[in-house]
């Protein structure tokens, strides 16, 4: 088939729910893809973060070929070795929670925020989350998420949820009253445009919750498993929160996600109460344990923090050199480059010359690069977008 045919067979017999680039993947590996042609792209998004360890890292691969061959789904009737080892991985790198097993980000989130409301009780239902936040496209999770674009066209939405600005504690203590149960926030945000809260934000309202009893709530999908360079994101500021959900890296590029909650409010969630059919099945499972032990057995935490200062500084170099790109920002392999400009032509550019980065608010180039990536990928990526905002550069000033 060639990529017309294929863009046609979407066109006739697949939704258009997704603004997709005019490409055909057919093969990855590390940081590297292939479309139907044989061109070759350097993926500085692989999977929007899910493809943490690169495309097709060699030992999820050979997981999931081995746990393929013995048993693919075992549904959550039955015990499996491999759920159990997984939640203890996660819980034993994390604030010894218990896990509950989905398939997305997010349907974690929707259990988050049922085992918020119930666990609080009749009455507490409100949960304040943050403006320009995001946690999924899901009833629940669209209408915790603020930001009108997400929700156009879909009211009445699910009630409770109350905005406050991200970053100003003062906003939330405001905000808070006797219905309220939870505080929900990303550590950073991510499609609201790579931001980095202060440093003493996530204390703050560590110290609000304890205040009025209610729950913290760390949506770690994108910040999760290794992205910042610790296990998980909120490990950077040393603030536990009572409910943690993941997804995106957590299978090594497989459908897994997970809410791990304090055993004391895990307790709530009691038989009958929640379940997914899929969750935690053991194919998937598999790729969740190779992505941990990978990460262990290379050293990759370690590696984050270095190949993140080598690209944070490339970046830099972008702004000394482009009057139009007004702040590098993040934490780890979770890197935003803020533009005065719309960065779509540019992410057009550096398709066409064989590079992927996304833009985010439309002004905010995001990378969320592989733990893999080596240096030398990096310096091609750099030098191609270099020439990718150099011409669109040239373009606005010739128009
Ligand atoms: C922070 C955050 N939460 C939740 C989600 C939703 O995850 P999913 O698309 O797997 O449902 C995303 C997806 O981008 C995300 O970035």
């Amino acid at each position: 088939m060639t990529t017309q045919e294929v863009l046609d067979q979407y066109g006739r017999c697949v939704i258009g729910n997704y603004g997709r680039l005019p490409v055909v993947i057919t093969r990855a590996s590390g940081s590297q893809m292939w479309d139907l042609d044989g061109k070759r792209y350097l993926d500085l998004f692989p999977g929007w973060g899910c493809s943490l360890l690169g495309h097709c890292h060699p030992r999820v691969v050979e997981a999931i070929r081995e746990q393929a061959g013995r048993i693919i789904h075992v549904d959550n009737t039955f015990y499996t070795v491999e759920q159990g080892r997984l939640a203890e991985i996660i819980s034993e790198r994390s604030f010894g929670g218990k896990c509950f097993f989905c398939n997305s980000g997010a349907e974690a989130n929707e259990a988050a925020i049922k085992l918020a409301r119930k666990h609080a009780g009749p009455g507490r239902y409100k949960i304040i989350t943050m403006e320009r936040s995001f946690h999924g496209r899901t009833f629940g999770a669209m209408s915790a998420t603020a930001q009108s674009k997400t929700q156009q066209g879909f009211d009445p939405l699910v009630p409770g949820f109350v905005y406050v600005p991200f970053n100003n504690i003062d906003a939330v203590a405001k905000a808070i009253t006797n219905e309220t149960a939870a505080i929900m926030l990303e550590p950073i945000q991510g499609e609201g445009g790579v931001n980095v809260p202060d440093d003493n934000y996530l204390a703050s309202l560590r110290e609000l919750c304890d205040e009025h009893n209610l729950l913290l709530i760390f949506d770690e999908v994108q910040t999760g498993c290794g992205r910042t360079g610790t296990w998980f994101g909120y490990q950077n500021w040393g603030v536990e929160p009572d409910i943690m959900t993941l997804a995106k890296a957590l299978g090594g590029g497989a459908p897994i996600g997970a809410m791990v909650a304090k055993p004391d409010v895990a307790k709530t969630l009691t038989v009958g109460s929640h379940a997914s059919t899929f969750g935690a099945n053991p194919l998937v499972v598999a790729a969740a344990i190779a992505m941990f032990e990978t990460i262990e057995q290379e050293n990759l935490l370690e590696r984050v923090k270095q190949i993140s200062d080598y690209i944070m500084a490339k970046a830099r170099t972008l702004a000394q050199q482009f009057g139009f790109v007004e702040q590098v920002r993040g934490k780890g392999l979770m890197i935003g480059i803020e533009l005065s400009l719309p960065g779509a032509p540019i992410v057009a550019a550096a398709l066409e010359r064989g590079l992927r980065v996304n833009c985010t608010q439309s002004t905010i180039l995001r990378l969320l690069p592989a733990m893999t990536i080596t240096e030398a990928e990096v310096d091609e990526a750099f030098d191609i977008l270099a020439v990718a905002m150099q011409e669109t550069e040239s373009k606005l000033v010739s128009s």
